[in-house]
C-alpha cells in the first residue's frame, strides 16, 4: 500500500501525529512531551497537528497569558531541539476554538435566559455568556471545554499569534477548526482567505464540517483548501460519507481521534474485529486499526495522540503493517454495518 501522500507541497508518510494530548488534560510533563515527539519525528512522522487552542486555563475563563500557546510553543521547542530535518516536517494547526474552564461561573444567570438548564445551557447544549453571546461548548460535564469563536477578526488575530507561538512567518497548513453556530459559514471561510490573501498561511483546511460546508469552502478558496479534518475511527465512521466526498474533490482527507479518542467514552465493541486481527498478527490493535485506516482513502492521513515514546512507536509501525485483503474485507464489512 503506498504510505505516502502529498499534503501542503511535502510528501510524506500518511500516518502523523496529533498532539492535543500532549498539551490538554491528562497530558504528561513537559520533558515527556518533547520526547514522545522526538520518538514520533525518529520514527518517520512528518506531520504534526496542533491548535491554537492546544492549553488549559489555568483559572475560571478561557486562559491567562501564560496558559496560551502550550501546545503550539511545544511544538516549537520539540523541533527546535531535534537533530533530524526540520524543513522535511509539515506542521499544521488550527484557529477558531478556545478553552474554557468552570464554564458555568460566567454563562449569563439563569434568570437571563429562559431556556436555560442550571448550567447557562439552552436546548441546544450551548451557553450564554454575559452580554448574550452564544459560543458553541464540548465536553459538557467536565471542568474544561471547548468554545467556538470563528468570528473573522479572532480567527485572524488567533492565527498570526499561532505564527509567533509556533515561530514561523508563514504557517503551512491552518484550518478552520470548526463551524461556529454564530458566524456564518461563508464568513469563517472568508478569513481563512484573508489569511491566505496576506500570505499568513500557504494552504487551508476544515474541520468538523458536513458536505455543505465542504462545497462552501472549496467555491471560496479554490485549490487553497486541501484537505478536510473530520473525524474518523471504527467507532466514529464517518456517518455523513464526507470521506467520499473528498474524493470526489481530490481533498485530503485526515482524520481525527483515529484511536477513538480520550475525552469521550465511545463503543468498545466496534474495536473487536481489529482485536481477532491483532491477534493473528501478534501486534497492538491500535496499530491495526491505524493500518485499517491508511487503507481506506489513498489521500487519507491520520494523526493518532500518543503520550508517551512507545505508543507513537507502536502507531508508526501502522505504516509497515500489511493487511491481507481477507483482514480488510471483513474490517470493512464490520465498521461499514455500523456507518449506515
Ligand atoms: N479537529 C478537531 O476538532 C479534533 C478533535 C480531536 C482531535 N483532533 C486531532 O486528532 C488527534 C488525535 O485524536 P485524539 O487525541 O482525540 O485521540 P486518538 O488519536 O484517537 O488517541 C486516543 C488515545 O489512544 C491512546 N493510544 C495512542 N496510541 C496508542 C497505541 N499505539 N497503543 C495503545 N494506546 C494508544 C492514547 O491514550 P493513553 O495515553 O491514555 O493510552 C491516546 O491519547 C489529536 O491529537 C488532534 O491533533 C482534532
Amino acid at each position: 500500500m503506498m504510505m505516502n501522500g502529498e499534503l501542503a507541497g511535502f510528501t510524506i508518510p500518511r500516518l502523523g501525529m496529533g498532539t492535543m494530548a500532549l498539551a490538554i488534560e491528562g497530558r504528561p510533563d513537559r520533558d515527556t512531551a518533547i520526547r514522545t515527539i522526538h520518538a514520533g519525528l525518529d520514527a518517520g512522522v512528518r506531520y504534526l497537528d496542533t491548535a491554537w487552542s492546544y492549553y488549559l486555563p489555568s483559572e475560571p475563563g478561557t486562559g491567562t497569558a501564560k496558559d496560551l500557546g502550550y501546545g503550539e510553543k511545544l511544538v516549537r521547542d520539540a523541533l527546535a531541539s531535534w537533530d533530524g530535518p526540520r524543513d522535511e516536517v509539515l506542521v499544521a494547526t488550527k484557529t477558531g476554538y478556545r478553552r474554557t474552564m468552570e464554564v458555568s461561573a460566567f454563562v449569563a444567570p439563569v434568570s437571563d435566559s429562559p431556556e436555560s438548564d442550571t448550567q447557562g445551557r439552552d436546548s441546544e447544549g450551548c451557553s450564554r455568556r454575559p452580554g448574550g453571546e452564544r459560543q458553541h461548548l464540548q465536553a459538557a460535564g467536565s471542568q474544561y471545554g471547548w468554545m467556538a469563536d470563528s468570528r473573522p477578526e479572532t480567527m485572524i488575530r488567533d492565527a498570526k499569534e499561532s505564527a509567533l507561538h509556533l515561530g514561523v512567518d508563514t504557517l503551512d497548513l491552518l484550518y478552520s477548526h470548526g463551524p461556529d453556530p454564530e458566524v456564518a459559514y461563508e464568513d469563517q471561510v472568508g478569513a481563512l482567505k484573508q489569511l491566505l490573501n496576506e500570505g499568513v498561511i500557504r494552504y487551508a483546511g476544515i474541520s468538523r464540517v458536513d458536505n455543505a460546508q465542504i462545497d462552501i469552502a472549496r467555491e471560496i478558496l479554490g485549490d487553497k483548501l486541501i484537505a478536510v479534518q473530520n473525524q474518523f475511527s471504527p467507532s466514529h465512521p464517518d456517518p455523513e460519507h464526507t470521506m467520499e466526498h473528498c474524493a470526489e474533490l481530490g481533498l485530503a482527507f485526515v482524520c481525527w481521534s483515529p484511536l477513538g479518542g480520550f475525552l469521550d467514552a465511545f463503543d468498545q465493541r466496534a474495536y473487536d474485529p481489529f482485536r481477532t486481527v491483532a491477534g493473528k498478527h501478534g501486534c497492538s490493535y491500535q496499530r491495526v486499526v491505524l493500518a485499517w485506516e491508511l487503507s481506506r482513502y489513498k489521500r487519507l492521513f491520520t494523526i493518532p495522540s500518543a503520550r508517551n515514546p512507545q505508543e507513537i512507536n507502536d502507531s508508526f509501525a501502522a505504516t509497515e503493517l500489511t493487511l491481507t485483503q481477507d483482514e480488510l474485507a471483513m474490517l470493512n464489512a464490520s465498521v461499514d454495518a455500523r456507518r449506515g
